[in-house]
């Protein structure tokens, strides 16, 4: 039991003292601390801990939809839902999802899915599994929707992008190609990169650390921060926390859906990992 919030949460512990900490509440990971104990993950300091709202940072998990692509609220149900654990060990967890009545009647497909993460050393892996346990085919979009701490927006990059094309969420929504070699943060970023390779960085140069992020089955990657305005109208992040954080989010989303016949099963998986400078 997590001591602040009364609520259930596992910890993972690797043989060379890699951790992470994963709520039972969304399936959630809120931190993945590295075998020197430091913390990689971004959460807010507002967060709040109160199912259903998920939590403000961490690693929500965005299923079966992805943003507004779709019938339902903005990122899915699966960050608001109490998950089972099915399978724990020392460095790993599985968490499953089946939906109630009241998600299946606003998303009537019956699906199982499970969440397995694990830690090696200095290695986090996130594996999203879904079975389609109906009798029809549906769509999915997804992403694990990660906020990775860093030391200073104007220090911070990702790299990994050049040449791929990207969709604005903002204002802007027309498809454009990036041409930076990295992208950087002055303002708002909100942008969907389509069919990425499935290696990238988020580069934290003021620490002279870079954390690897390899993605299977996810195609897309959502780059996002937040920026003054938006910052200022969430009521669960702080005003300048936009300094601290970017999110580098593994998704099935502007190449998307997917489509999962009955019985049939889709899994995508993303691993993180540090490199330095
Ligand atoms: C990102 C979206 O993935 O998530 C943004 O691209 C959105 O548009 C952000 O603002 C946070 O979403 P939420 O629902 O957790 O506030």
């Amino acid at each position: 039991t997590d001591q602040n919030s009364g609520l259930r949460k596992v910890v993972l512990k690797s043989p060379e003292g890699t951790t992470a900490e994963v709520f039972v509440h969304g399936a959630h990971v809120t931190s993945w601390k590295t075998t020197t104990g430091e913390e990689v993950l971004f959460v807010s300091k507002q967060a709040v801990y109160k199912p259903p709202k998920a939590i403000r940072g961490g690693i929500p998990v965005c299923f079966p939809q992805f943003g507004g692509f779709g019938p339902l609220s903005q990122h899915g149900f699966a960050r608001n839902s109490e998950f089972a654990v099915t399978d724990s060990a020392p460095e790993s967890v599985t968490l499953s999802l089946t939906p109630n009545e009241e998600q299946l009647k606003l998303f009537p497909h019956p699906f199982a899915l499970t969440v397995q993460v694990q830690v090696g050393n200095d290695i986090l892996e996130q594996t999203l599994t879904a079975t389609n346990t109906g009798s029809e085919a549906f769509e999915l979009t997804a992403a694990l929707h990660t906020y990775f701490g860093i030391s200073s927006i104007d220090k911070a990059r990702v790299d990994g992008l050049q040449g791929v094309d990207y969709l604005g969420s903002l204002a802007d929504k027309r498809r454009l190609t990036e041409n930076g070699a990295y992208v950087r943060f002055s303002g708002e970023v909100d942008r969907i990169y389509l069919a990425t390779p499935s290696r990238l960085e988020v580069v934290d140069e003021a620490r002279g650390r870079a954390v690897v992020v390899e993605k299977e089955g996810f195609p897309d990657a959502v780059v996002w921060n937040p920026w003054v305005e938006k910052a200022a109208g969430m009521g669960d992040f702080g005003d300048d926390e936009y300094k601290e954080m970017v999110c580098l989010e593994p998704a099935v989303a502007g190449s998307g859906p997917v489509t999962l016949q009955p019985g049939a099963s889709w899994s995508a998986k993303q691993k993180l990992s540090l490199r330095e400078l």
